[in-house]
């Protein structure tokens, strides 16, 4: 059984991704969207939920788990694979694909505070790039924006337009999405943008290292596979997202 946890709907997209190359697998997906963003809260309780998420996981059998949440990598992966024996795998900002792709000087990171300030991405951005080449903003209510699905609303599209001019300020073409709920933003990051920038997520390669760690041994040929979407607050956004797919909505009670 595969694990998957974000502070809302923002890692569905990857499940699904999972989905499509482990269709006979069982998933079960938390979304801790009471708590949501995780990328406005301190260090220390975004660690706390992390650990009970992993624990009630494995307590429903998952035998590898991923971090489906830019904020909840960069700040818990390494203490979580300390502290827990089972795979983990994490997502977050790709800096390097981007550096390696980029055709201008500076790239642009969109994520969350939490995220941006964080040492694991402070850390990877030194390794693959100086301060003077990303050019970075806060996705500041883009989290919640998604949640509530007002996405297209006068305001929201406002503030996309805004983002969009700061990076075309600076002359950013490539833009990394350093955060799973900006994965539903993209299409309309790419219509503001009307082709001048390309946006960069890492779905792909979390797939691909899945893959690599999991392997084929865990499919199992039943055609019975469940998905089970445990939310912490209400499962509207879920629903919304999901609408038309088959799986349980179940309230976490942590
Ligand atoms: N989807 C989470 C991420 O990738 C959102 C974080 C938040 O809740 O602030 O960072």
């Amino acid at each position: 059984m595969i694990g998957i946890f974000d502070s809302g709907v923002g890692g569905l997209s990857l499940l699904n991704a999972v989905q499509r190359v482990y269709p006979f697998e069982d998933c079960i997906y938390i979304s801790d969207n009471k708590y949501a963003p995780f990328g406005e809260k301190e260090i220390n309780f975004i660690l706390e939920r992390c650990r009970k998420h992993v624990d009630f996981l494995i307590e429903q059998g998952a035998s590898i788990i991923i971090i489906a949440c830019n904020t909840a990598t960069t700040i818990a992966i390494n203490s979580l694979r300390k502290e827990f024996d089972l795979p983990f795998i994490g997502i977050e900002p790709a800096i390097k694909p981007a550096i390696t792709i980029s055709t201008s000087s500076k790239i642009g990171v969109i994520a969350t505070r939490a995220t941006l300030s964080s040492s694991f991405y402070n850390t990877t951005k030194c390794k693959y790039a100086n301060n003077d080449s990303v050019v970075e903003i806060i996705g500041e209510g883009f989290v919640e924006a998604v949640e509530s699905g007002i996405i297209h609303s006068k305001s929201f599209q406002e503030h996309l337009r805004k983002t969009i001019l700061f990076f075309k300020r600076h002359e950013v073409r490539f833009v990394v999405l350093g955060c799973t709920h900006y994965f539903f933003l993209k299409d309309e990051f790419e219509r503001i943008a009307g082709g001048d920038m390309i946006f960069i997520e890492p779905t792909e390669a979390i797939i691909k290292r899945l893959k690599a760690i999991y392997g084929e041994n865990h499919i199992s040929t039943s055609k019975q596979s469940k998905t089970s979407i445990y939310c912490s607050g209400a499962g509207d956004a879920v629903l919304r997202i999901l609408k038309g797919q088959k799986f349980r909505l179940l309230q976490l009670d942590y």
